[in-house]
């Protein structure tokens, strides 16, 4: 009984050490060196090539190295009727609610400005709006934006998110599908994008979208690249409709040198790192999950293909 892995770049022998640690009764291999094929019955994955799923004919689930599981879906020849277990837990909670609380303050408390302000030697002082007359706009309410937005209305933001279900979280208004889109919209002066990728979804952060928020809105983009319309963000960042932005997906990963991004200046670029799974935090829930789905247990974390998320 084998398992592989497909991890990117330098970790991957660091993945696959602690996922042999953890489950002893498996032989972990990785993915370009995976033994026997139909020894395989477990493929745990980030990214996994167009076709390279297919290969393993005795393949029992799929683990995405990830809470979103686009990545797998988005394999043409994807073998169809295969589990798919997606990797959740609180250290991706807790370092995706760092990442947009650091974010969201950020664009509050008008860093941007007093770094450049910094730069020119210039004393600008200003006088920032409480919190909790600051709007901020969640789309996803899902593990990560229920969480961010619960630990933003802890800090005193003015908080609102949206969902495709109706959802209830204290302190914070809530708003779902197309009926409740464009109120939710018109009160978010900083948006964040924690939807998951989904025919829905793709191309949502699109120039319609943009018109829709108040006029300076901020945009924090931590779901995925494909959310956005990239040349609709630019013109909505040159007409001022869009004050600043916060990426850290893209639609091409690493980032191309040319991307206008880079050098934009009211973007900040990070390199896909808001909430990263690790082999020692991730590595013990996915071991976990795959315990539980062995053992024929309720596994929280089996996507619903049905919904594709
Ligand atoms: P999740 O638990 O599946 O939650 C998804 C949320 O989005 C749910 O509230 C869902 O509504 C809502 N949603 C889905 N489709 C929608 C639609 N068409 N309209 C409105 N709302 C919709 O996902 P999660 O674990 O919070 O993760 C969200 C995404 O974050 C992942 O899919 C991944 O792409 C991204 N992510 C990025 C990083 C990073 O480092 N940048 C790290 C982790 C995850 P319901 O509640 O009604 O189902
Ligand atoms: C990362 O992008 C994830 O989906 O967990």
């Amino acid at each position: 009984m084998s398992l592989v892995i497909r991890v990117l770049g330098a970790r991957s022998e660091w993945w696959r050490e602690h996922m042999q640690s953890l489950l002893p009764e498996f032989e972990c291999r990785l993915w370009e060196d995976p033994g026997p094929l139909e020894a395989v019955e477990y493929a745990i994955v980030w990214r996994p090539p167009a076709g390279g799923l297919k290969q393993f004919p005795n393949l029992k689930a799929i683990v995405s190295i990830g809470a979103g599981i686009d990545h797998i879906l988005a394999d043409p020849e994807l073998p169809r009727g295969v589990p798919i277990i997606r990797t959740t837990g609180s250290d991706l909670t807790e370092r995706m609610r760092e990442y947009v609380c650091l974010h969201v303050l950020r664009f509050h408390r008008r860093l941007p400005e007093h770094e450049e302000a910094q730069s020119l030697h210039e004393w600008r002082p200003g006088i920032n709006p409480p919190a909790s007359e600051r709007k901020v706009g969640i789309m996803g309410l899902g593990n990560l934006g229920a969480d961010a937005a619960r630990t933003l209305a802890m800090i005193g933001f003015d908080v609102a998110g949206w969902s495709r279900g109706e959802k209830t979280i204290e302190g914070v208004a809530t708003y779902a599908g197309e009926a409740g889109f464009d109120a939710f919209l018109a009160r978010s002066e900083i948006l964040v994008c924690l939807l998951p990728l989904t025919e829905a979804t793709r191309g949502i952060l699109d120039a319609a979208l943009f018109a829709k928020l108040p006029k300076g809105a901020f945009l924090i983009n931590c779901a995925r690249g494909q959310h956005v319309v990239d040349a609709d963000l630019l013109a909505a960042l040159d007409s001022g409709q869009i004050a600043g932005a916060t990426l850290d997906v893209f639609h091409q990963e690493p980032l191309p040198a040319d991307n206008p991004f880079w050098s934009h200046p009211k973007v900040l670029v990070t390199p896909h790192v808001a909430s990263l799974i690790d082999p020692v935090t991730g590595g013990k829930m996915i071991a976990a999950n795959l315990r539980r789905f062995i053992a024929g247990q309720d596994v929280p974390d089996l996507v619903d293909l049905s919904k594709g998320y």
